[in-house]
């Protein structure tokens, strides 16, 4: 018998009377099926009249976030976009990772704007690497993760392996909130364990499934309805992970430990409407959000908000930067003077801008947990933190270890100043990260995934005028070097003359030539830590 007395009931308005709103990302390890549901919560969401909107069928690739020739040219999604939509009375505002295998920090910072993950699966597949990758992003800062397990409608691994799989994989409690009525040609349905709801294909459509309709309230699992759809095994394994796994718990939830499970075909439209109301009923509103000096609170008057990404030349028309700052606290209004921290000035936000599908539109306020645009010309820079006048900063927009490095080679010798100026703008904005050796050789561009140096070599000849040649660097990897000991520090530098570099916001950096190279720095200098995760500044 299902329990469905612990079910949570909505909790739709959030704190203070602030307006409700979802602030989420999709992760998911390239091919899963991230695109295809983003176009359908727009869909279900009403952002869209149709499917198909988002991107033409074949076009799909290139239509939503194209904003880079390099995208285009390679038909791949590298930025981040946002996308907002309103769905009974909640905003939802959907934060775009880029689903190439190659990815850079632009990924790890939006998920530093988020309050909550929905985590897709392949069912054929399981967790691949990439997922992998960002869920550990997830788990650090415990964003609540929904997990959406797609493609139920092909064959696919066994339900319950795959629960397992992600349990035992991801050390993740999970809940179910849908269960596949069989898989690949056997796949009839799903059955909504919270709603009590058998959800089937709607008869009348021509097309094969169509969208689903709820055919039947049910009260248990063993009611007959469901006994002549699902074969004897498939309802037996529904039975042990019913009794197997833990009930809904919100707060568990919340906190990052435990995630409820989808079973569903974002292709075929099921589990989709479920994974909206998931987002509407328990997802977290705004969240506090730490700072150097104190926790910022989304009910708090004043306006404070941090840039997570910066993105020249959106619109080639306009040239533009626009800086897109996640709202912290306060209501913000168009027109409003804010105070970058950093620079310790006063900026007039005149033009902000709301990203809704593929429009900008202008807009005259904002909430917490809102993603405004603001565009500027490189005033604002990534970590950035805006306020109404208090001097803050918010943490945990961070920069990793790069996993690549390469030398830059200039064709043009005349022009060292260009490329100068070029790589300490783009390395603000975060599409690469360059250290500048002490020893005055070229400087070493780091970077997460080998594609970033496509971005990069593109956009210096394109916005700058500047051509250059990457060569393989003598490193292999970089790590930061923090200590509190400055003598420790200088002997330091002085006995590795040859891999002692600086960041672009002047930190220390120990470039290793191999791996064996930083673990003997490691053994030999215990008064310094070699640190490959850095707050921004
Ligand atoms: P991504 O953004 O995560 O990279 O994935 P995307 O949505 O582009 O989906 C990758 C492929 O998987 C697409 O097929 C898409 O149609 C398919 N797909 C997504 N969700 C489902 C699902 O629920 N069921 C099934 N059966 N397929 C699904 P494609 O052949 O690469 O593209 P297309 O020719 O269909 O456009």
């Amino acid at each position: 018998m299902l329990d469905v007395s612990a079910l949570p009931q909505a909790a739709r308005s959030d704190r203070s009377g602030t307006p409700p709103r979802r602030t989420f990302a999709i992760i998911s390890h390239p091919d899963a099926g991230k695109t295809t549901l983003t176009e359908k919560l727009l869909l279900f969401g009403g952002a869209i009249q149709m499917a198909g909107q988002v991107r033409a069928r074949g076009d799909r690739r290139r239509t939503r976030s194209d904003w880079l020739d390099i995208e285009r040219a390679r038909g791949i999604s590298v930025t981040s976009s946002v996308m907002t939509f309103e769905h009974d009375g909640i905003v939802f505002n959907l934060l775009d990772t880029p689903g190439h295998a190659d990815f850079s920090e632009d990924t790890y910072r939006t998920l530093s704007a988020v309050d909550a993950a929905v985590m897709v699966i392949d069912a054929a597949k399981g967790i691949e690497s990439q997922t992998r990758k960002l869920f550990e992003v997830c788990r650090l800062r415990d964003i609540p993760i929904i997990t959406f397990i797609n493609k139920i409608d092909r064959e696919g691994h066994d339900p319950l392996a795959l629960l397992d799989e992600i349990s035992s994989g991801l050390a993740l409690d999970l809940t179910l909130l849908t269960w596949p009525l069989g898989m690949g040609v056997d796949f009839r349905g799903i059955l909504d364990v919270g709603g009590r709801k058998l959800l089937l294909p709607a008869k009348d459509l021509k097309d094969a499934f169509g969208r689903t309709e709820p055919v039947a309230s049910i009260e248990t699992i063993s009611h007959p309805a469901i006994e002549e759809r699902i074969a004897q095994p498939a309802l037996e394994s529904l039975a042990l992970c019913l009794s197997d796994l833990p009930g809904f718990d919100a707060k568990a939830f919340r906190e990052g430990h435990l995630s409820p499970v989808i079973f569903g075909s974002a292709l075929k439209d099921f589990g989709v409407a479920e994974l909206l109301d998931c987002l509407a009923r328990w997802a977290p509103g705004a969240l506090p959000r730490k700072t150097t000096g104190r926790v910022v609170e989304p009910d708090e008057k004043d306006v404070t908000g941090f840039v997570f990404k910066v993105q020249a030349n959106m619109d080639p028309n306009h040239r533009d930067r626009v800086a897109f700052v996640r709202l912290c606290s306060g209501r913000f209004r168009r027109g409003m003077k804010l105070f970058n921290a950093r620079e310790g000035k006063m900026m007039n936000i005149a033009a902000p801008i709301f990203f809704f599908a593929q429009q900008r539109e202008t807009i005259d306020e904002a909430f917490p947990g809102d993603i405004i645009g603001i565009p500027n010309h490189g005033t604002l820079r990534v970590g950035d933190t805006l306020t109404e006048g208090e001097a803050l900063r918010f943490v945990g927009i961070p920069n990793f270890a790069p996993e690549v490095l390469r030398r830059v080679v200039l064709e043009d010798a005349m022009r060292a100043k260009q490329l100068n100026r070029a790589l300490g703008d783009l390395a603000e904005e975060g599409v690469v990260q360059i250290f500048r050796p002490r020893d005055g050789g070229w400087p070493v561009l780091g970077a997460v995934g080998a594609l970033q140096f496509d971005v990069l070599t593109s956009r210096l000849a394109q916005e700058y005028g500047v051509a250059i040649r990457l060569e393989s660097a003598p490193y292999e990897t970089a790590r930061w070097v923090m200590s509190d000991k400055p003598d420790a520090v200088a002997r330091f530098c002085a006995s590795n003359r040859s891999s002692i570099a600086d960041d672009n916001a002047s930190d220390l950096v120990f470039l290793a030539r191999n791996a064996w190279a930083l673990s003997r720095a490691i053994e030999e200098w215990p008064d310094l830590k070699f640190v490959d995760v850095k707050e921004r500044h």
